[in-house]
């Protein structure tokens, strides 16, 4: 069991505040993961009352927990831990007077952790005024939200300025996809099953999909999504942090540092997408009005009301450059406002070498690996099998399903914000970014955003669909095809 810790949540009226970190820590109240002693402290810029705003977080609750989860006497307790407070993040006032007594009135080396759920531009003010006022302890923590940045260099200025205040050994840069359970698993899958670990390299695998595909669209958030897109939003950190978790080699053991090792030298072996490498693997697509789930839905520009070339799905053909993965594709897709929502890393196997069948026993379908990270959590493998119901011998595909979202006890929520944020009170960084790995995404990253901005527009593709013709095409090229679900 944990301490006791503080966390404070700045910009804790927010967006991300109200939605998924206040859930999370109401979740982790809910599985006895709260330590008594603990506090929750949200600030805000204003704050006409204190209870008002805790309606607000109750409201929230009610709106983005899961069916069942919220009921009013575990709220009254978990209510308790709020303590809000109005603080303006860059400047020493009242507020911030007000955050140190509170900090202080307990141990000095109780856990803090400072959570700035803010604009990466005031990362360094804030981490500023957090030093101006002596409130980083040697047990303090600070978790820092992606995207770093805008490119390489403002993600280094970002970096370079929050590390005048915070030893990186302090700074949890936070992916909320390395929380989910099952991107947990597929470590665990990989390092503790031999049967997967030997048949994991270019000489069984014939290719390899991860694709992130969302319903919604541009939602509330046009001020930061038009200027950021798909690519900086979704594959400069969730994307290429699968990618890292399926290449990278083993560890040596599960610290951080060791994973880190491991995760930084695949990003290392991206190989660079310069130029018209950027025209020939690289698709940006923006979507225009269409349907979903039988309501006809707004184009992106509609939504936006103005003109943009801001890309809402990417699609990339990216190889990595090593002994293990040379010549095996890893398809990358993401976007906003296609026919389903889903999370899924494909695996898809080469074709037996010597087919004994007759073509009319069935085609034999490839053998894929399934990871599913949403909207269920369940890990597929997918087999060829005679068919029972027939004398003659007749193939078919059969799939051995691990469902985890039915195996998991009753009482847990897969929750990938409580697992961070937990995991920061607790110190254990294994599952947060190194600065390096920020680093040399963007690396990989930079040189598309400039291509982009020289040249080109987004190919369209009508909402509701699985984004633009011109990413079946790039899979087609290589004789792959997208394994869309549903
Ligand atoms: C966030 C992006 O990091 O992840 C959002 O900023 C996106 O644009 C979200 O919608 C998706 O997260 P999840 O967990 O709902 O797949």
């Amino acid at each position: 069991m944990l301490n006791p810790f503080d966390i404070v949540i700045f910009g804790g009226g927010g967006d991300l505040s109200i939605r998924k970190l206040l859930p999370a820590m109401y979740r982790a109240y809910q599985e006895g993961n709260l330590p008594e002693g603990s506090r929750i402290v949200p600030t805000v810029r204003e704050l006409a009352n204190k209870e008002e705003f805790i309606e607000k977080v109750n409201q929230g609750l009610q709106e983005h927990l899961g069916q069942g989860e919220y009921n009013q006497q575990d709220w009254k307790t978990f209510s308790q831990f709020i303590e809000p407070l109005a603080i303006n993040v860059t400047q020493v006032d009242d507020g911030w007077k007000a955050l140190k007594a509170l900090l202080e009135s307990d141990a000095p080396d109780k856990s803090r952790v400072f959570y700035l759920s803010l604009p990466p531009a005031v990362y360094g003010s804030c981490s500023e005024v957090l030093a101006q006022m002596n409130l980083i302890t040697p047990t303090s923590r600070v978790v820092v939200e992606k995207p770093i940045g805008y490119c390489g260099e403002s993600a280094e200025v970002i970096n370079a300025k929050v590390a005048e205040y915070f030893d990186e050994q302090q700074i949890f840069r936070i992916d909320h996809y390395l929380g989910k359970e099952t991107v947990q698993n597929l470590m665990a899958l990989r390092f503790s099953n031999v049967i997967f670990e030997n048949l994991w390299d270019a000489k069984t695998i014939d290719n390899i999909q991860i694709s992130i595909s969302e319903t919604v669209g541009l939602e509330t958030r046009a001020g930061f999504y038009d200027k950021a897109g798909a690519l900086r939003d979704m594959v400069q950190n969730h994307l290429l942090q699968l990618l890292c978790l399926v290449a990278m080699e083993s560890p040596n053991k599960l610290s951080a540092n060791s994973i880190r090792t491991e995760k930084l030298k695949v990003l290392e072996s991206l190989r660079p997408l310069v130029n018209e490498d950027v025209d020939e693997n690289v698709i940006r697509g923006q979507y225009v009005p269409g349907e979903l789930d039988g309501t006809v839905v707004p184009g992106y520009l509609e939504e936006l009301g103005s003109a943009s070339h801001t890309e809402t799905f990417v699609a990339i053909r990216a190889n990595i450059d090593n002994w293990r993965w040379s010549g095996v594709p890893f398809y990358l897709r993401t976007g906003k406002r296609m026919k389903k929502r889903c999370a899924e890393i494909i695996v898809e196997y080469k074709p037996v070498s010597h087919n004994v069948y007759q073509k009319n026993v069935g085609n034999i379908e490839p053998n894929r690996l399934i990871i599913r990270l949403q909207p269920e959590e369940s890990i597929q493998l997918t087999l060829m099998s005679k068919r029972l119901d027939s004398l003659d011998m007749q193939l078919e595909p059969v799939t051995l399903n691990l469902d985890l979202s039915k195996d998991s006890a009753n009482t847990f929520h897969s929750d990938a914000y409580k697992r961070l944020m937990l995991d920061a009170a607790a110190n254990n960084p294994a599952l947060f970014i190194h600065r390096n790995e920020v680093k040399q995404a963007w690396a990989w990253i930079d040189p598309i955003i400039e291509k982009w901005e020289k040249e080109g527009t987004p190919s369209l593709y009508r909402a509701g669909t699985w984004g633009p013709e011109s990413a079946d095409e790039l899979l087609a090229q290589k004789g792959h095809k997208w394994f869309n679900v549903g």
